[in-house]
């Protein structure tokens, strides 16, 4: 296919939820050896939000799917694809896939449904991948939702770790647009860092057994300076490398949104890219470090606040286990055509 025949690819609708219960740092610091103010000044969060006992990652998601789809003015019904981004399925190994339930509750019968595992860089990858489907044809419309009941691979009794995670979702619905929306980005892995940050069991390399469970392998280890050496490197630099990919510079970004892992992390990134805070998108103040909901929870509280307008020149970085990272660089809302 010549380039002459590609299609503009824009974000025509997005939508967000997240469960009622909230953690706040007291909460957590009558369980763990923690405090409000440690966690405050270390990672800038004060509160998470974790779901239901009855609530599965497919019913976050289908919460925000509803909003996103509504926010567009499609029926799931018009939906050819539908991509879950997540690192906390319904079921293990995505067998099925969450996107397989979430295709049957929309009632989303022609979509093809999968999902993504890139962890924290879920949603951008995703937006990056389905974007090029887009701007082919290959599909018309596709709803991304990134969702995580992260509350459910978390070990409660570590410090180093239950401070950081909290459950949400946040969905995207792309589909064709008359003006450019979606202007490019990048994608990228470096798997030397895989054992910084993971789940050590319950897969094929150390199935799930009763030392696994007493042990609490199978929830999430990370190696927190490590991770926060590369976050603090890549995710200025993806951002850089983004906008410069699109023949832009960071000085033309109006909305930057970055995955809300840690505020240092954001604010040293801003501070590289010559970026006053006031251009930067944070929430990680109420709802932690969601993993791939983050950033399109984000980007929909963004959008509801006003910060990102029609025009909008939006920025939005994700890193994660993998060692994963991706950035998206669009045009806000050329409206679908
Ligand atoms: N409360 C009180 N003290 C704590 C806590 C806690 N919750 N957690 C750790 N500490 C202690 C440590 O034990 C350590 O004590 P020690 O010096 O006696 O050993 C001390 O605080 C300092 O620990 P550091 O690890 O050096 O603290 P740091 O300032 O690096 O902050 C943090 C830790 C917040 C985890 C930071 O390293 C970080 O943000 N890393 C990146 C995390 C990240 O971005 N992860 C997500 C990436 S991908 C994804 O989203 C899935």
């Amino acid at each position: 296919m010549s380039t002459d025949a590609l299609l503009h690819a824009g974000i025509i609708g997005v939508g967000s939820y997240v469960p009622r219960t909230v953690v706040t740092n007291d909460d957590l610091s009558r369980r763990i050896d923690t405090s409000d103010e440690w966690i405050r000044t270390r990672t800038g969060i004060g509160a998470r939000r974790v779901a239901s006992p009855s609530e599965a990652t497919s019913d976050l998601a289908y919460e925000a799917a509803t909003r996103a789809l509504e926010d567009a003015g499609i029926a799931a019904s018009d939906l050819d694809l539908i991509v879950v981004a997540t690192c906390s399925p319904d079921h293990p190994g995505s067998f099925p896939s969450t996107g397989a339930i979430l295709q049957e509750r929309l009632g989303a019968k022609r979509a093809a449904a999968l999902d993504m595992g890139a962890v924290c860089a879920g949603f951008s990858y995703s937006l990056h991948i389905v974007a090029q489907m887009v701007r082919t044809g290959s599909v018309r419309y596709a709803l991304i939702v990134g969702a995580e009941t992260l509350s459910r691979i978390v070990n409660w009794d570590d410090r180093n770790t239950a401070v950081l995670f909290g459950d949400g979702a946040g969905a995207a619905v792309l589909g064709p647009v008359d003006e450019p929306g979606y202007l490019g980005g990048v994608i990228g892995a470096d798997g030397s860092g895989a054992p910084l940050l993971a789940v050590p069991a319950g897969g094929s390399r150390k199935p799930l057994d009763a030392d696994c469970v007493a042990s609490r392998s199978n929830t999430i280890f990370q190696n927190g300076r490590e991770v926060y050496r590369f976050a603090v490197h890549k995710m200025g630099e993806v951002a850089i490398e983004a906008v410069e990919k699109v023949g832009l510079s960071t000085s033309d970004i109006d909305c930057f949104i970055p995955h809300q892992a840690n505020i240092r992390i954001i604010s040293s990134a801003a501070e590289r890219m010559g970026l006053p805070m006031e251009r930067v998108f944070v929430n990680l103040d109420r709802y932690g470090n969601t993993s791939a909901a983050s950033i399109p929870l984000a980007l929909d509280e963004a959008v509801r606040s006003g910060m990102v307008k029609p025009g909008s020149l939006v920025v939005m970085v994700g890193f994660g286990a993998g060692l994963t990272w991706g950035g998206n660089v669009l045009r806000w809302r050329a409206g679908g055509v």
